[in-house]
């Protein structure tokens, strides 16, 4: 490994980063180049799904080749295939680089460049791999799963709990939070909540008007007059388009319907019970919880994930908290549900 392989990639992903919200199911992908002599030669990254991958974008902006026996880094391997755009392995040998740095291997089957690259002659080094997978979590779980990256927030006291046994819920966390939420929602192209929840809040889950709103509503218990149906795309799953499973909705169909119209994201929104079916069903891939400096103190109170008994605690849900934010006087807690 070189010296500044580490900082060169924490750049790709930074890179990388800038395509969040854009390049969907692509995945996010940064790249610098390395002259001969380790200067920088050019930067690039993936900006749009359909437009130029990153290896193409740095690539491109050389005018001569001054990168001939340098270093290309990149989080994700280079791709060998046609797609969209053509193979960036072919641009890599045509400009002579010496050594290519990856984040990860691309779980794409049909993406082979690293083989390609080593017949070519190329060195090939990979650094920072977990770091290069936690960037393109959904990308992996859209690619392997066929299913879309599903988040769910909740909005909780410090003992858990969601309403109070009489339904009453507002507000639980303070405007900071709630200001957020509404940020949130923008990065996802589908929110996704229940029918009871839209019957007991009648929330608008303010969207932009090209994402997507889906209610799960088996009974069709809702109607246009909710505020929730004011905008957006409304797909909404009933008896009358998904299968049933134990007399409810199948949770894991409405998801795979929810891929098929290029939905690779979904924020849920929802009470404890529909929570505490997606948690079990193993559909849930991060909760997003935000703690507000309460307690309710209170046997009935609803609790955010409220599922059957569960005898021992080491049948808990094993998480891993990978960010911790103070929101004013609350707490964002964002948490990866390990499988
Ligand atoms: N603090 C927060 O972050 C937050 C967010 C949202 C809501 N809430 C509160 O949550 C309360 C509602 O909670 P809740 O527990 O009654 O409702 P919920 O969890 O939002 O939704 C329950 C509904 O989801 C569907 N569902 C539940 N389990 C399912 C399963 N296993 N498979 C398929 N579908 C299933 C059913 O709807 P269908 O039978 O119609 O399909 C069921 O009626 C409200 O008081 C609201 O204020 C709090």
């Amino acid at each position: 490994m070189a010296e500044n392989d580490e900082k060169y990639m924490k750049m790709c992903f930074a890179l990388a980063k800038k395509g969040a919200g854009k390049v969907a199911p692509n995945p996010l992908v940064g790249c610098v180049v390395l002259d001969k002599k380790g200067n920088i030669a050019a930067k690039g990254y993936h900006k749009k799904y359909g437009q130029n991958h990153a290896e193409r974008d740095a690539l491109l902006k050389l005018k001569n080749n001054e990168a001939e026996g340098g270093t290309l880094y990149v989080n994700l391997e280079p791709c060998s295939h046609y797609g969209k755009t053509p193979p960036c392995v072919d641009l890599i040998i045509e400009r002579k680089i010496a050594r290519v740095v990856i984040g990860m291997k691309d779980v794409n089957p049909a993406v082979d460049g690293i083989s390609k690259l080593k017949k070519a002659g190329i060195k090939v080094d990979f650094i920072l791999e977990k770091e290069a997978e936690f960037l393109n979590r959904r990308f992996i779980k859209t690619m392997t799963r066929k299913l879309p990256y599903v988040v769910l927030k909740t909005a909780t006291t410090m003992d858990g709990k969601i309403a109070s046994h009489t339904g009453s819920s507002k507000w639980i966390t303070r405007e900071e939070a709630r200001k957020l939420v509404y940020k949130m929602r923008k990065e996802f192209d589908c929110i996704l909540t229940s029918s009871n929840t839209v019957l007991a809040d009648n929330p608008a889950m303010e969207t932009t008007s090209n994402q997507w709103k889906c209610i799960l509503d088996k009974d069709l218990r809702t109607d246009k007059t909710f505020r929730i149906y004011s905008q957006g795309k409304i797909y909404i799953a009933s008896k009358e388009n998904t299968p049933l499973k134990n007399g409810k909705l199948d949770l894991e169909s409405v998801l795979r319907e929810l891929y098929k119209l290029e939905i690779y994201s979904v924020f849920v929104e929802c009470g404890g019970t529909l929570a505490g079916a997606l948690l079990k069903q193993g559909l849930i891939d991060e909760v997003y919880q935000f703690i507000a400096p309460k307690i309710l103190n209170d046997n009935s109170g609803l609790s955010c994930f409220s599922n059957d008994k569960t005898d021992e605690i080491s049948q808990a849900k094993p998480l891993r908290f990978y960010e911790i934010r103070k929101l004013g006087e609350d707490v964002l807690l964002k948490a990866l549900c390990i499988k």
